[in-house]
């Protein structure tokens, strides 16, 4: 790794498997227990308001009982460090990132600590249960939801990542399937727009075959050592 100035990120489910938290795809298929589709849709909000928000309340009141691993504070100390671009993209909706220490983060599919007016569209902060019906803040509807993207629903910030990526060196993939777009094609843009890539990942991935290099092991292991070898030669 030479001439490394820009950095991407992308982060999945896999950087918080050793925090013990499941990933969602996991055996059989299932989201602690639910279809992605049950519990992660617009039709699946309409339809059974109740238990999709009991769903969030409950990953939400789990963040409580984690924490941080060695890849979150590896990729944190490497946000303190880096003095040229970089920009750590999160597909999870845990906070364990930004209580490692990281700053330059982006939440693509939103956060569990996040609610969403679907009256007025304005996000805020929101911990604790989040019961169906919930009066908007800021406009008083009773209409807030998880503040978590759906399935069929557009990611945060894509302009800002799209943005990062076409002018990035290396693009780092950490712990995704690559089942799931816009960020499955991440890596597709970045060597379009001449990037080096590499992945870190417990198995081979969807999108493995298009990185220059997949590096396969924990997360725990693999990022810190990574994080290690690009820091040597800034
Ligand atoms: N270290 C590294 N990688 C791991 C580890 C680990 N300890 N444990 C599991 N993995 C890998 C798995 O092998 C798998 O390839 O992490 C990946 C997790 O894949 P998914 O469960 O599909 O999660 P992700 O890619 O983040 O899902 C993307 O799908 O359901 C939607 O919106 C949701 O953000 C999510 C998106």
């Amino acid at each position: 790794m030479h001439n490394i100035r820009n950095i991407v990120v992308l982060t999945g489910a896999g950087v918080s498997v050793e925090s013990g938290i499941a990933t969602f795809r996991g055996p059989g298929g299932l989201w602690e227990g639910h279809r992605v589709e049950d519990v992660c849709t617009p039709e699946a909000l309409r339809a059974d308001p109740e238990l999709v928000h009991r769903f969030y309340d409950l990953r939400r009141a789990a963040l409580k009982q984690v924490a941080p691993n060695a890849a979150h504070f590896a990729l944190a100390a490497l946000d303190r460090a880096w003095k040229d671009e970089l920009l750590i993209v999160t597909q999870n909706v845990d906070d364990l990132h930004e209580r490692a220490g990281t700053q330059r983060l982006l939440h693509m599919h939103g956060a569990l600590q996040s609610a969403l007016c679907a009256e007025c569209g304005i996000r805020t902060a929101h911990d604790g249960p989040l019961p169906p019906a919930t009066l908007c803040t800021t406009c008083g509807a009773p209409a807030l939801r998880p503040g978590i993207v759906f399935f069929g629903e557009m990611p945060y910030s894509m302009d800002r990542i799209g943005d990062a990526i076409g002018s990035c060196d290396l693009f780092v993939s950490i712990g995704t399937s690559g089942a799931v777009y816009p960020a499955a094609g991440f890596v597709e843009w970045a060597n379009d727009c001449g990037a080096a890539t590499l992945e870190l990942n417990l198995e081979r991935s969807g999108g493995s075959d298009q990185f220059d290099a997949s590096r396969l092991g924990l997360a725990s292991e693999l990022v810190p050592a990574w994080v290690a070898e690009v820091l040597a030669q800034q």
